[in-house]
């Protein structure tokens, strides 16, 4: 089935009139890659067989601070729509920016509160106003049941139930487990900037999170001595991946844990390559410790 393609507001509410619900969204950036396969395929168990699921591909300059990669962020519609066929998506939402901001800079925006200004929040000043300011919109123009995130941006997907919960939108939120290629590097539009020697200065990230997780038992302070060896030793590759965080964070508050917490946690780390940043997590259970 090939799906029905709006590029403005106008065509998407025709679209949208048509579509039996519960109609599901999966908002992205385009660039589409087996990632987003697992997102679609999680809203198809979510939208069921009468459902419909839409896909919107919106670049969205709001997110990117100054000097990050908006220029060159990949921009491959046909491929998305393609993919989105493949997949069983009803309508791709691909507006350009004159659709979603008309007045230029927008006036009003969602401030993501103090979990937003942690972690990829401190890195990137103002990158969740820019998240939560477009999801919202895009939930006010997609209006849709069931909305679909993946868990690989765990603190996005943590600000975007906040909001809906905070807001009283009427949206099921629905995390997507993270996709990772073979060599257990977590899917990422970004990937594709790397060169393979920098691939293999990545993969410490997610070898970092599994020595973490191997080492849960002995709770948070064994974590982190398992963990940051392994990007201490990448550090110093070629070419180098410089660790931004390590961190053990509580998933219901997203709080850091204290040294003698014990229960359920996410090990978050995120990283630069070059110019590349990436991120990853891994939920686990923490032993109490010695
Ligand atoms: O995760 C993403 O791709 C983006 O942050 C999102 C949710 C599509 C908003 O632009």
């Amino acid at each position: 089935m090939t799906p029905m393609l709006a590029r403005t507001l106008a065509g998407l509410a025709a679209a949208r009139a048509t579509l039996p619900a519960p109609v599901t969204l999966v908002p992205t950036m385009g660039a589409l890659h087996h990632g987003h396969r697992t997102l679609l395929r999680t809203a198809h168990e979510h939208s069921g067989h009468t459902g419909s699921l839409v896909v919107s591909v919106f670049v969205n300059a709001l997110q990117f601070g100054s000097g990050e990669d908006l220029d060159r962020y990949p921009r491959t519609l046909e491929r998305d729509v393609a993919i989105c066929a493949e997949e069983g998506v009803a309508v791709v939402f691909a507006p350009d920016a004159t659709q979603m901001y008309p007045g230029g800079a927008q006036q009003i925006t969602v401030n993501p509160g103090p979990v937003g200004r942690l972690l990829e929040g401190a890195s990137r000043p103002g990158f969740f106003d820019g998240v939560l300011t477009v999801v919202l919109k895009l939930f006010n123009l997609v209006r849709p049941d069931v909305a679909v995130f993946g868990q690989k941006d765990a603190q996005q997907l943590f600000l975007v139930r906040q909001m809906v919960a905070d807001l009283n939108l009427p949206v099921d939120v629905v995390a997507a487990p993270t996709a990772r290629d073979l060599d257990g590097l977590a899917t990422s539009s970004r990937n594709g900037y790397l060169s393979q020697a920098g691939r293999v200065s990545a993969l410490a990230l997610s070898r970092a999170l599994r020595a973490g997780a191997e080492a849960a038992d002995g709770g948070p302070a064994a974590v982190l001595a398992a963990a940051r060896p392994i990007l201490a030793e990448a550090a110093v590759a070629d070419p180098p991946l410089v660790a931004d965080y390590v961190n053990l964070a509580d998933p219901r508050t997203f709080a850091e844990v204290g040294a003698g917490y014990s229960g359920e946690a996410l090990l978050l780390v995120a990283a630069k390559v070059g110019d590349t940043r990436l991120i990853d997590n891994m939920p686990l259970t923490l032993g109490g410790g010695i």
